[in-house]
């Protein structure tokens, strides 16, 4: 069966408590409980990983590199990871970024996106439903 890499960074292991106006009150856990539903409806394998650590998110997308997607939100590295964009452009498998949040309706340093140029699609705003629409967009193609 073809896979799917869900990525998540730094912060979104705290997601349930953190800052609920922003990010809602649904867990890490309940959001990766939606990708596994939305991997079974379309027929794809998830793999569903965290990590506070920049070269952790590196490897896992190397891992990734034959995968038929990686859906990643890089939280708070997007914004500062040439790295992250590196590996993202490094390897044949396509990208969506997601954010719960629409960073472009927040502060100014949230806007820019190192990721956004090297990504086949960019979700945001849409809560933990972005996580399921990039699936769909991954496994249909
Ligand atoms: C986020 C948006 C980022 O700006 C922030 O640093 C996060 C979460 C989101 O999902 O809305 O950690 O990626």
């Amino acid at each position: 069966m073809e896979r799917i890499a869900v990525l998540n960074g730094p912060n979104l292991n705290l997601l349930g408590t953190r800052e609920p106006e922003v990010y809602g009150t649904q867990t890490l856990a309940d959001i990766e409980a939606l990708c596994r539903e939305a991997g079974q409806a379309t027929g794809v394998e998830i793999e569903f990983m965290q990590s506070n650590h920049e070269g952790e998110l590196i490897d896992a997308i190397h891992a990734a590199r034959d995968a038929k997607g990686i859906v990643i939100n890089a939280g708070a590295y997007t914004h500062t990871s040439v790295a992250l964009r590196d590996a993202l452009s490094g390897v044949p498998a396509p990208a969506v970024e997601v954010h719960l949040s629409n960073t472009h309706a927040r502060e100014e340093f949230r806007h820019h996106s190192f990721l956004s140029p090297v990504v086949r699609a960019v979700i945001l705003g849409a809560g933990a439903q972005g996580y399921r629409f990039a699936i769909e967009l991954l496994a249909g193609e």
